[in-house]
């Protein structure tokens, strides 16, 4: 028998969300494989701001879902021999058993010396999302590019493919250490501590003339005065998150928001990456070189142990991590 932990959340969360929320849980596998099945342990997992609103699943037994790095441990399946890495959504669980395999996605392009937790970071599911949800905005060289979470996962990315492309950025951020990363590292042109300073205050030297695109992770008072405010006339606006409310206990209600939208002809777009996922396949094409090459930089704050996925998750909503936020839960090779 194999033990295997998992983390369930018995009820739904409550406004903020806590450690408390979450419950280890241990089973029992069985080594003995059918034909078909693979076991495999959970070497890197992911904890994502989205896991906040998701309904499902619920349950003492139930384990959170979430996608996961890998290593087959024992198989009785020809396509993942023993060793092998492979991705699934396969929850928050130390092990898990595929009765076919089919559940399971090889490494989706050549590690080289990277390690294998880029597939859930800035070549996983968040770089995909600031590739995709950034080329909706049909950015032009010499445009100005605001960014917000620009320290997290998808914004990081978002602020580097902004100035790759010729944009100047701008990226508001949570602490002056995260600041200093943005600009100092990632080349951003400008970056705010938004605790610190006014969109205003920061705008008024920063963008006079107006924003032309503006990626949004954060929504709420944000969205509300980029909107209002700073967007130049004809500007485009991603909706990529909204972090801000996640813990809200109550809808918020919708800003007044429409003569701004009307006056500036702004085009605001919502999108789901998954909706793009037919496409993954060019984005990693352009993206898995530059990663490579260190000319797309990456950051991750990574947690030691499986026993650390709520004190990393919880986290994300207290902007504990720098760039992408992971879980180390055994070694590979
Ligand atoms: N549309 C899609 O398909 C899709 C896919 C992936 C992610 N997303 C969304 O994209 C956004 C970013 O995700 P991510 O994975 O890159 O997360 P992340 O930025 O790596 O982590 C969350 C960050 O959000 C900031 N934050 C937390 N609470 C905040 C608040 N109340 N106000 C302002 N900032 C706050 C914190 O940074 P600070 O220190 O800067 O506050 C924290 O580090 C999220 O809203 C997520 O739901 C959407």
């Amino acid at each position: 028998m194999v033990k295997v932990r998992h983390w369930s959340r018995p009820q739904p969360f409550q406004a903020e969300v806590t450690e408390k929320d979450l419950k280890l849980v241990e089973e029992d596998i069985s080594e003995d494989l059918q034909p078909g099945e693979v076991l495999l342990e959970s070497v890197y997992l992911t904890v994502d701001p989205y896991m906040r609103v998701h309904g499902e699943p619920m349950g003492e037994h139930k384990t959170m879902f979430g996608e996961a790095c890998l290593k087959v441990i024992r198989t009785r399946n020809g396509e993942f021999p023993l060793g092998t890495l492979a991705l699934a959504f396969s929850g928050w669980r130390t092990h898990y058993l595929s009765k076919d395999g089919k559940d399971l996605r090889p490494i989706p392009f050549d590690l080289g010396s990277l390690s294998p937790s880029v597939t859930l970071g800035v070549l996983g599911m968040p770089g995909l999302t600031a590739y995709f949800g950034f080329r909706l905005l049909e950015p032009k060289a010499g445009e100005v590019c605001v960014v917000n979470g620009a320290a997290g996962a998808v914004g990081s990315i978002v602020g580097q493919l902004a100035k790759h492309k010729g944009l100047t950025v701008i990226g508001f951020a949570g602490s002056d250490e995260k600041c200093q990363w943005l600009t100092k590292e990632l080349k951003f042109d400008y970056a705010f501590n938004y605790k610190k300073i006014s969109l205003e205050n920061a705008l008024k030297t920063a963008a006079p003339k107006g924003v032309d695109v503006f990626f949004d992770n954060v929504g709420g008072e944000f969205f509300h005065q980029m909107i209002t405010k700073h967007m130049a006339h004809g500007g485009r606006i991603s909706i990529c998150g909204s972090i801000s409310n996640y813990n809200d206990t109550e809808k918020q209600k919708f800003p007044q928001i429409n003569m701004d939208v009307l006056m500036n002809e702004l085009t605001i777009r919502g999108f789901n990456i998954l909706t793009y996922a037919k496409e993954f396949q060019t984005a990693w094409n352009e993206m898995v070189p530059l990663v490579k090459t260190g000319e797309l930089k990456f950051k991750e704050t990574v947690f030691d142990g499986f026993d650390k996925m709520p004190n990393a998750f919880v986290g994300l909503f207290k902007g504990e991590n720098t760039g992408k936020a992971i879980v180390k839960a055994s070694n590979y090779p």
